[in-house]
């Protein structure tokens, strides 16, 4: 019988070199093979890359397969002087054509026993990730030759959405600083829009970005669709069904109303058109006065004779009037009563239509009352979803969000369901349309599986939870999976690339980056900056009344708010409205403006101090 073990490695050493054999096929299962590896190789120059995680070449009679070690385990053979044995998982060939020489994803043939396995020199790994390919830009090094660049496919990369998942602190945010940056360089038309969840991107992207936060974005209420506005006007809370029963009915009327007057200044009292000739529904994108939608509700109200019924009504206008007159919601209800078709203004700014040499927005969420956030991510959501889909995808636009595990949770009962499917609809059918995602989560296991098992390529850094673990490992196909058996053991700035964006699973580390690009958010520079010293009275009072503000009621009726209330808004409800507009003079109180040094503090902007001596010292 003729022993292949024996007989192979001879006739493949003459073109290997000797001296660098790590070993030869012992077994081949699928696409994973196992290696013997010789006494010599574990004891030479090779040492130090017979380890998971490390690529290797198995030299068979036609091409070189690229595997990546998964497992190595002490176990002698007295046939050969193996000492050791490593599993090995096939990725990936090189094939010769002629003088060049290139690499190509999957095993076309398997390897036979008694193969050469090699380690992959510096001139491979260059094959496989040194692509000229205009697509491809650099994001870091490999973590088995740093003076190899780990390379993506951007195009891939944003086709199919990506995610970077790993543990608080690990480097994910400064990670996708980098990928975005590097993107941007080969696709200088993408619009990218970032959700930033903790206000730390703002100085990352020098002049590229334009930073929006509640103080300049103008998002009008009207943009809103009924479940989001629904949220809006009843703080989070699940909308009472006969107030929301009237919203559904009147609001239409209210547009259709708008629509018919818009260009008269005549306003002729209000027209209520019949419902089935109004042609908007309650989700139409168009313009319409809120005064208008308050006076037909007051209208409605007059009719009625039951008191149970009219107190319906009236607290549905103290509801719309509480939140509308909230100085904090001024970016959606500082022009309610004003009119005007904006939307053209509000998408070409949000998306960077004319980007005047800044094709990114930074959309700091940090500054927006806590519980408006939600509403204003999935109308973003949205909007970025429907524009990529009414223009046919011609303004491509990547869509990253931060914290995706609290806007998508994988639990269905927590969260705001709008805004889960509104990134649902991105991550599954938004490359048609132009829009990609990019997702940044600290628990994969919290977002929700239809959305992550959308994301073609993974960024796994550091990751400890077993959940989380687990989720990788179904999320990747079989082979390459077993890499995440490292996911626990990375270091800062290291990572597991994974799918459609990189020529193979790889572990690479992104480049070190200068302080002004890393993203921080701008109260850690200041309490960092001011830890130790003498904290100022005003600075006190101002923290205490952010936080009672926060926490305050600013959608209940008027008696429940506290008496330290700031005097806002307005108890115009006090008496039955008028049917008469209101004047814009309430929100735009809201417009005063708020100072951006301010919001560096904390994450809710200050407003003016408390009027309360004792805070004052
Ligand atoms: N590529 C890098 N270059 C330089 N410093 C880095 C890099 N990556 C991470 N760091 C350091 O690690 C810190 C944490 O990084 P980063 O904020 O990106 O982590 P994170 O995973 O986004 O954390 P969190 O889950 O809290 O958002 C940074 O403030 C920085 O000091
Ligand atoms: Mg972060």
């Amino acid at each position: 019988m003729i022993d292949q073990r024996t007989m192979a490695p001879q006739t493949m050493t003459a073109a290997a070199g000797a001296a660098d054999i790590l070993g030869h096929v012992q077994s081949v299962s699928g696409s994973q093979a196992t290696v013997g590896l010789l006494d010599s190789a574990m004891s030479g120059p090779n040492r130090a890359g017979i380890t998971v995680g490390r690529f290797l070449k198995i030299q068979t009679s036609k091409s070189q397969l690229v595997g990546v070690i998964t497992e190595v385990s002490m176990q002698s053979s007295p046939l050969q002087n193996y000492c050791a044995m490593a599993r090995v998982d096939l990725m990936g060939e090189i094939v010769e054509a002629g003088a060049n020489s290139t690499f190509r994803r999957g095993v076309a043939g398997y390897p036979t026993i008694g193969d050469t396995a090699l380690p992959l020199t510096n001139k491979a790994l260059r094959i496989i990730f040194d692509e000229t390919d205009t697509s491809a830009v650099s994001i870091g090094s490999l973590q088995q030759d740093s003076t190899v660049d780990a390379r993506v496919d951007v195009d891939e990369m944003l086709n199919k959405h990506f995610a970077v998942l790993g543990s608080t602190g690990v480097g994910k945010s400064t990670g996708v600083a980098h990928i975005l940056s590097q993107t941007m360089k080969v696709r200088p038309k993408l619009r990218i829009f970032l959700l930033d969840a903790h206000n730390e991107y703002h100085r990352s992207f020098g002049t590229h970005a334009d930073v929006m936060n509640p103080a300049n974005l103008r998002l009008p209420f009207w943009l809103f669709n009924f479940e989001e506005i629904v949220d809006v006007f009843f703080a989070g809370r699940p909308g009472l069904q006969e107030e929301t029963d009237i919203l559904a009915e009147l609001i239409p009327i209210a547009k259709a109303n708008y629509n018919q007057y818009r260009n008269t200044t005549d306003r002729p009292g209000i027209k209520r058109p019949e419902a089935k000739n109004i042609g908007y529904t309650v989700d139409t994108p168009v313009p319409y006065r809120l005064a208008d939608l308050l006076a037909i509700i007051d209208d409605r109200m007059g009719k009625l004779e039951n008191r149970s019924s009219r107190m319906i009504y009236q607290r549905l206008i103290t509801r719309i009037e509480t939140v509308s007159n909230d100085p904090r919601y001024a970016f959606m209800f500082e022009r309610a009563n004003v009119g005007g078709d904006t939307m053209a203004e509000s998408i070409s700014q949000l998306f960077r239509l004319q980007p005047n040499g800044k094709t990114m927005t930074i959309m700091q969420l940090a500054g927006f009352p806590s519980e408006v956030v939600e509403p204003v991510v999935s109308v973003l959501t949205r909007l970025a979803y429907d524009f990529g889909l009414w223009s046919d995808g011609a303004v491509p636009l990547l869509f990253v969000c931060e914290e995706a595990h609290k806007y998508a949770s994988a639990d269905r009962t927590a969260g705001f369901a709008p805004t889960r499917r509104a990134l649902a609809r991105i991550a599954k059918e938004g490359r048609k349309h132009g829009v990609y995602l990019g997702l940044v989560t600290q628990r994969p296991a919290e977002l929700d599986p239809t959305i992550i098992s959308q994301c073609g390529t993974l960024f796994a850094m550091r990751m400890s939870n077993d959940r989380d673990q687990a989720l990788l490992r179904s999320a990747v196909a079989d082979h390459g999976a077993d890499l995440f058996d490292f996911v626990p053991s990375l270091g800062t700035r290291e990572a597991i690339a994974f799918g459609a964006g990189v020529p193979l699973p790889t572990r690479l580390t992104f480049p070190e980056l200068a302080a002004h690009a890393i993203p921080k958010s701008a109260s850690y520079a200041t309490n960092a900056g001011i830890a130790g010293e003498n904290i100022e009275g005003d600075f006190i009072s101002a923290v205490i009344d952010r936080w009672r503000k926060a926490t305050m009621s600013q959608h209940g009726t008027q008696d429940e708010q506290p008496s330290f209330a700031p005097a806002a808004a307005p108890s115009a409800h006090a008496d039955a409205p008028s049917l008469q507009p209101h004047q814009p003079a309430a929100a735009p109180q809201a417009s005063t403006p708020i100072d951006a040094t301010r919001l560096s503090l904390l994450k809710k902007p200050i407003s003016a101090p408390l009027d309360n001596p004792l805070l004052r010292r």
